[in-house]
């Protein structure tokens, strides 16, 4: 975990929980981060959602109305603003309801719906032309690691994101192993470390040392409570990407405390 970066604990529900599943557990987080922040702290980490579309209007009205410190975001957005792209959803739908996140590019994306870099690109683009921040996630398969090494693929994917892009973004890159993806086998955390500085000086070398020590980056793929804390161990290590751990409230806050395992 950088000094200067505010870690970012990151709830990916993928095709999980519907609307009136989406309150009770946004409810749930809300009261749970608060009663530990009197003992403990969720202090320090923010924590953002990713439901379905269909739930992000009712998480904005709950968010708002109770004032929840509770950020939220897409799964995905569409590359172009507006039009006859039947399906896809424009990242002004997403600013409207105060999305401040968008991931692009997970796995999953990646491999059962063909998004390329390119696609990637375009879509990072999007999201920054709405002033949402996007989540790119990068990561390699177990054949990719075994053929080209771990940092090779997801290096590349960002360099292709990231050598569209001018100024100084803010983006956060997530990275996630497919192979640790739901699978119950993380990857180590200096494992994961590895392949953060290596993308971190990627960033630095494509967008200079600002952006470089500016953007979170996130590791994803089988975090619970009990691993959460040797990643944020790591200098380069930023915060988390949950799937399957987070559409649990009481695991998720108990991540999100990674503070209280951490010891810092
Ligand atoms: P997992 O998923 O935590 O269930 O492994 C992570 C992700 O796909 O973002």
């Amino acid at each position: 975990m950088g000094v200067s970066r505010i870690p970012l604990i990151a709830g990916n529900w993928k095709m999980n929980l519907d609307h009136l599943q989406a309150i009770a557990t946004v409810q749930k987080l809300g009261w749970t981060l608060q009663e530990g922040r009197h003992s403990y702290g969720a202090d320090g980490a923010e924590v953002a959602v990713f439901p379905p579309f269909t739930d992000l209007r009712s998480v904005q009205t709950l968010v708002s109305a109770d004032r929840l410190d509770i950020r939220y975001g897409a799964q995905d957005l569409s590359a172009h603003d507006s039009g006859a792209y039947t399906g896809e959803v424009s990242g002004a739908f997403l600013k409207a309801l105060e999305c401040r996140y968008v991931i692009v590019g997970h796995s999953e994306r990646r491999q059962y719906h063909g998004e390329t870099d390119e696609v990637c690109a375009q879509k990072v683009a999007a999201a920054l032309r709405h002033r949402l921040v996007p989540v790119l996630c990068v990561g390699e398969t177990a054949e990719d690691l075994e053929t080209h090494g771990a940092a090779a693929v997801p290096v590349s994917q960002l360099r292709a994101v990231l050598e569209t892009l001018q100024g100084e973004p803010e983006l956060v890159v997530a990275y996630e192993p497919v192979w640790a993806i739901g699978s119950g086998q993380a990857a180590t955390s200096e494992q994961a470390q590895a392949v953060a500085g290596a993308l971190r000086a990627v960033i630095r070398e494509l967008l200079g040392d600002g952006v470089a020590e500016a953007t979170r980056i996130l590791y994803g793929g089988s975090v619970k409570s009990t691993n959460i804390a040797g990643f944020m161990r790591e200098p380069d290590i930023d915060g988390a990407l949950v799937g399957g751990a987070s559409l649990d409230a009481t695991e998720f806050a108990a991540i999100a405390r990674f503070q209280k395992h951490v010891g810092v």
